[in-house]
């Protein structure tokens, strides 16, 4: 299993990721994409659209990240959107109460003493108001990791929503909140889509977009930030038909990971035992990160909780009218709600690898990211074998055509093994090098990244070739 280091390094020294705001020492939770990041994420955001919108009953939306504030009364984010959090008096940190039981808990297991891990365990599991937290950090006397004390506040609820004000005035009446969740975005513009599209139950609205939260403990470099993305799908259905349409999409998504490449291995279910207070039927896929297995997506049905909600709070009626059958109803929604940027990291962790080989002779490691081509950051290199004899002139008019219709990169510097290793590093799927046969009968050789495995073509049959291999 490749490291969280090892990972985290190799995407700031390529250009995938970099910590927001370097220069100023970074801001906790921000995190930027690079040149390869950027393709990356619009590669897996571009796929996801299309196997969710390419079809008859799904049509998408982009809603505003700043919504009505009451909207979020209705969604329950006002309300019940919030973490246990608890300060040592001592070391002014600041922490999940939770998350804190539970590193403590970790910490035990390392100890080996797993009954009394066990113990703290079945009372963290029931613990349902903050004084149970509370109890359980006095009873067992967790410490503050930084100073090493107990002197701890009560267990607060810390709501996560970020708060901002829309107008010059910043009081309680301008106050506005960054979404925390695309999906609102989409339950309020149900019946704007509904009536525009001619669409009815069955059918699905998607949408990727930002989202916000003010997470207490941000942690493992991309899986938990107060900044990132979301690919959601709410599919509006009549009551009744939730499990089937349930079943449905547990299916259609995990079968999408593993044709973007997921190993099917590195996957796994995760039924949730406690339901929010929306949902019915909530099951979580989760990857192997290095760190452990975390959720990558949701899938939820969500009953007719939100439309109810937001009918309720607007006066504005969410339901569906079939006026054949004389029907009318609030439809039930099954969500699927997908991260792009731990799905990003995800892809990162599954496509590593390090492998042994011989390079003249001699035994050497190449690491290559065996991205899906369809991910891939960049899809083709055009390399001139040496830098004369009109190499790079002819291979450099490759790079140009083969620009309309992928991502490609051309690279004339170092000894072409090394500029193979460079976009192995990255993921290039193919690399063409120009040779003086090239100027003579206009083929070239393709190189696979997978295989290392090189093709003699013509050049007019290039762009086919990879064609013909991505899709
Ligand atoms: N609309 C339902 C919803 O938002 P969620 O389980 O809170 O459900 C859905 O979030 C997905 O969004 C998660 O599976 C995860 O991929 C991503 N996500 C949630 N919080 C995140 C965070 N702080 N950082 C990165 N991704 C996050």
């Amino acid at each position: 299993m490749v490291k969280l280091d090892t990972i985290i390094s190799l995407a700031k020294r390529r250009g995938f990721v970099f910590q927001s705001s370097e220069i100023y020492g970074g801001l906790n939770g921000f995190w930027d994409y690079g040149p390869l990041g950027v393709e990356l994420l619009n590669n897996i955001k571009q796929s996801w659209w299309k196997e969710m919108t390419y079809r008859d009953n799904i049509v998408g939306v982009d809603a505003s990240i700043i919504m009505h504030p009451k909207t979020w009364v209705a969604s329950g984010h006002v309300a019940q959107f919030s973490d246990p959090m608890i300060d040592n008096k001592t070391s002014k940190a600041r922490y999940r109460a939770d998350n804190l039981i539970e590193e403590f808990i970790q910490k035990l297991k390392n100890k080996n003493k797993t009954e009394l891990a066990a113990e703290i365990e079945e009372k963290l599991e029931h613990a349902q108001v903050n004084e149970d937290y509370y109890n359980i950090i006095l009873n067992y006397g967790i410490t503050c990791p930084v100073s090493g004390s107990t002197d701890w506040t009560e267990v607060r609820n810390f709501n996560l929503m970020f708060k901002t004000f829309v107008g010059p005035v910043e009081d309680e009446s301008g106050t506005v909140f960054l979404r925390p969740e695309s999906a609102q975005g989409i339950f309020v513009n149900f019946k704007n889509v509904m009536d525009s599209s001619r669409m009815k139950p069955p059918f699905g609205i998607a949408q990727i977009g930002k989202a916000f939260r003010n997470e207490i403990n941000t942690k493992n470099f991309l899986f938990r930030t107060r900044e990132f993305e979301q690919m959601e799908m709410q599919f509006f259905i009549k009551p009744g038909a939730e499990k089937e349409w349930f079943e449905y999409w547990k299916e259609q998504r995990w079968n999408w990971y593993l044709s973007m490449g997921m190993k099917e291995s590195s996957l796994k279910w995760k039924v949730h035992e406690k339901l929010a207070h929306y949902a019915n039927y909530a099951v979580d896929i989760e990857f192997e990160f290095p760190f452990g297995f975390g959720e990558i997506e949701g899938i939820h049905s969500r009953t007719d909780f939100d439309l109810t909600s937001h009918t309720n709070h607007s006066g504005k009626k969410m339901e569906y009218v079939d006026t054949v059958n004389q029907d009318r109803y609030i439809p039930y929604v099954v969500e699927t709600s997908g991260g792009v940027s731990r799905s990003f990291m995800a892809f990162l962790c599954n496509a590593y690898d390090e492998e042994k080989i011989l390079e003249n002779g001699k035994e050497d490691t190449r690491v290559v990211m065996r991205f899906n081509p369809k991910l891939a950051p960049i899809t083709l290199a055009v390399f001139p074998l040496v830098n004369k004899d009109g190499m790079p002139e002819y291979a450099h008019q490759i790079y140009k055509d083969m620009q309309k219709f992928f991502r490609v990169q051309y690279d004339t510097s170092g000894a072409i093994g090394r500029r193979y290793r460079r976009q192995d590093e990255v993921g290039t799927p193919f690399c063409v090098t120009v040779d003086g046969q090239s100027l003579e009968d206009h083929t070239v050789t393709i190189r696979n990244r997978d295989s290392m495995l090189q093709d003699r073509i013509s050049v007019s049959k290039i762009r086919e070739y990879i064609q013909e291999k991505m899709y």
